[in-house]
């Protein structure tokens, strides 16, 4: 397999370019000094320890995927084997940490139209993925589906979170009306964990093929798990090159060198920013493919480092706001913020080498200087240069920016990308002293759903509900 080739690696391998931050660029007051990170050398190095530990207590399940999968990615390709010649359709009910991943890796890998073009599709099916309870959204999808040629994959860790069990209830009483209880079984998967919550329950009474979660690996870390990887097997996406992405980044994230593990070097950069008033954190990809990644990033990056209390309970109320935007697009509407507004951000932009494409810009109406300029010139040049000047307008402004570079967009280097993105946020955790790897403050809202809905066990939280503080109309205009 190419992608096992060291040259081939070595080629693919993303970097990351801290040029920004420092004052050689941007100036005294705003940019970091080499002094500042000498001073964290010995924290980094007691982050990737305590990582390192926890990992061998079994605790970081995520980074244990490039390595144990070999018999999931064999059972994945068959199911999307069989699944080509049956389904026209895979529909992903799930949301969050099960859905966002899904997301990502489809708009990062397979063409951008992908649904509507059936030689794109090389025979498998088409991909929707539903991650909201919006009933409009919902039953528009599902009123265009032919429900005979659709597979629902349903996944849910805790298999109790209640939009996507509803929609999951509302698909199967569909197929089982339009298809035939006795078939409903054919047209579910689910993903789930193991051995607790309710989805797998269901799926064993009812027959259903499952893929598993590992219990020690979180939501917004399960990319790399069936949570993702179904989706991805099943849309042609090589799922062993992923694998082997994250695999390859893992081997980097080791070196203990600050200079040499972007995991460290970013994630002691990015929490220097926090301490120095960069409490807004922009990931701003200049790629449609890579413009979704940014969005499962938004998740990763809030529910893990968005904390009230640290480790020892202290009340830190912590945690960088993560910011999406996309070059060129948002040059149009965030640009003049994050170049002229409060010194509150910092920029990290991706950048990708090679489009795999060559579209060039057409000559024309070389007498009117104010269009006839752009001619003779490509896409591609027009892309970097557009990346390259909004970075030099925000350094020449004193704020805060770096790249991160992709050769191309490929499954390796998303492997990458995902990677380095989860121990970045594993090592910012270390430093902020937080627990990054819970969601209390998601699961407060989950719970008041469920006691207002009847859940047995959630009563206290009913009634919380019920006693909430009263709107004032007056305050209704
Ligand atoms: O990262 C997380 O843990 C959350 O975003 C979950 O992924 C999300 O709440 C969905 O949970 P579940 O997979 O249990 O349905």
């Amino acid at each position: 397999m190419h992608y096992d080739d060291k040259a081939w690696q070595e080629k693919m391998r993303i970097k990351l370019d801290v040029n920004n931050m420092f004052s050689k660029m941007i100036g005294q007051e705003e940019g970091l000094s080499q002094e500042d990170l000498k001073d964290y050398q010995e924290q980094v190095y007691k982050a990737l320890e305590n990582i390192e530990e926890a990992k061998e207590a079994g605790k970081l399940g995520f980074m244990e995927l490039p390595f144990v999968q070999e018999e999931v990615v064999k059972q994945l390709k068959e199911a999307a084997e069989e699944a080509k010649d049956k389904f026209d359709n895979l529909v992903i009910l799930g949301i969050g940490g099960s859905a966002l991943g899904n997301i990502a890796v489809q708009t990062a890998i397979n063409h951008p139209h992908y649904n509507l073009d059936a030689e794109q599709r090389n025979g498998y099916p088409r991909l929707f993925i539903s991650d909201n309870v919006d009933p409009s959204g919902l039953k528009a999808l599902l009123d265009v589906l032919d429900l005979e040629k659709t597979l629902f994959n349903v996944i849910s860790k805790s298999g109790g979170t209640a939009e996507t069990m509803s929609q999951f209830l509302l698909a199967r009483k569909l197929v089982a009306e339009e298809v035939g209880a006795e078939k409903v079984a054919e047209h579910f998967i689910a993903t789930t964990s193991k051995d607790s919550g309710f989805l797998i329950e269901i799926a064993k009474r009812e027959g259903f093929k499952t893929f598993h979660i590992p219990e020690n690996v979180g939501g917004r870390f399960s990319v790399l798990t069936p949570v993702g990887l179904l989706s991805a097997a099943f849309t042609g996406v090589d799922i062993e090159a992923l694998l082997a992405g994250a695999a390859y980044m893992d081997q980097i994230c080791q070196q203990q060198d600050l200079w040499k593990n972007p995991a460290l070097l970013n994630g002691v950069l990015q929490y220097l920013a926090y301490q120095n008033g960069k409490s807004l954190s922009v990931m701003m990809p200049y790629s449609d493919k890579l413009r979704d990644v940014a969005d499962w990033y938004r998740q990763l990056w809030a529910e893990s480092l968005g904390k009230e209390v640290d480790r020892t309970g202290n009340k830190v109320n912590v945690g960088p706001t993560p910011i999406k935007a996309l070059g060129v697009t948002d040059q149009h509407s965030q640009v003049q913020l994050y170049t002229e507004g409060p010194f509150d951000k910092v920029i990290t932009f991706i950048e990708v080498e090679d489009f795999g494409v060559n579209l060039e810009i057409p000559e024309a109406y070389s007498d009117l200087q104010g269009v006839g300029y752009l001619g003779n010139h490509s896409f591609k040049e027009l892309i970097e240069t557009e990346k390259n000047a909004t970075e030099l307008a925000l350094s020449q402004k004193n704020r805060m920016n770096e790249t991160i570079i992709l050769p191309e967009v490929n499954e390796f280097t998303l492997g990458q990308l995902f990677y380095l993105l989860e121990m970045q946020t594993a090592v910012i955790g270390e430093l902020f002293n937080i627990n990054a790897f819970n969601q209390p403050g998601v699961e407060l809202g989950k719970h008041y759903t469920y006691g207002v809905f009847g859940r047995d066990g959630y009563e206290a939280k009913q009634k919380e509900y019920e006693n909430r503080p009263e709107h004032d109309d007056k305050l209704i205009i």
